[in-house]
């Protein structure tokens, strides 16, 4: 059975070691699924990513910003996500359009509902049915990022008041869609983390 799913989190948030080990699980009960991540995960959309990323790009409006990732997010959902979900498949994405109403709509304060809108109209109002944000202190993931080998980019590189904005928009934006916004509690071991978003996985397919 075909199903899109999202995850979301701030930096550091170990949504990505979550979404691997998921997607080995998956597959290994014959499941199909797709991996895949925002921005990018097609060519058009990478090449957005790193114009978006680029730490050189320090004069780059936010609205530009909020557009670019629109624009990467419409490729992506075309190119990569509708095809797999067509031919039946767990989708996995790592970031979507909750990404755009957490850092652009509230952290870079654009507003949530004007972001909604440019996403509605990038999406086509395409939505996951089911998103894990996995919540944790910026602290907590920012210091997990400085001790691994990971390269900081362009966001990264922001103040922790920042990271702190994220967070609380996150956590508006799971109020306003309770349905489909489980919040997760990203202060635990992966493993724990896995099993809790694994059994409402299955309980929904
Ligand atoms: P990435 O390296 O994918 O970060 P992570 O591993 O934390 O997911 O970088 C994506 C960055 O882009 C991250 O800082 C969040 C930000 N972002 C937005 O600001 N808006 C968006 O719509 C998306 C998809 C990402």
């Amino acid at each position: 059975m075909s199903i899109f799913i999202t995850f979301e989190g701030g930096e550091g948030s170990g949504k990505t070691t979550v979404i691997d080990s998921l997607y080995r699980n998956l597959l290994n009960m014959g499941h199909q699924v797709l991996k895949t991540r925002e921005p990018g995960g097609s060519r058009i959309s990478e090449e957005i990513r790193n114009i978006i990323l680029n730490v050189k790009n320090v004069e780059m409006d936010y609205r530009t910003e909020a557009l670019l990732y629109a624009a990467s997010r419409r490729q992506h959902l075309i190119e990569v996500i509708i095809p797999a979900l067509k031919a039946g498949k767990i989708v996995l994405c790592d970031r979507y359009i909750d990404s755009s109403l957490a850092y652009q709509g509230t952290a870079r304060g654009l507003g949530i509902e004007e972001i909604y809108r440019i996403n509605q109209y990038a999406t086509e109002g395409i939505l996951p049915k089911l998103t894990f944000y996995i919540d944790l202190k910026p602290e907590i993931g920012l210091s997990r990022i400085k001790n691994s080998s990971r390269i900081p980019d362009r966001l990264d590189l922001e103040a922790n008041s920042f990271h702190e904005t994220v967070r609380q928009g996150y956590l508006k934006i799971a109020n306003m869609f309770p349905e489909r916004i489980r919040i997760i509690d990203g202060n635990r071991p992966v493993e724990v983390i896995e099993k809790e978003i694994m059994d409402i996985i299955l309980e929904v397919i």
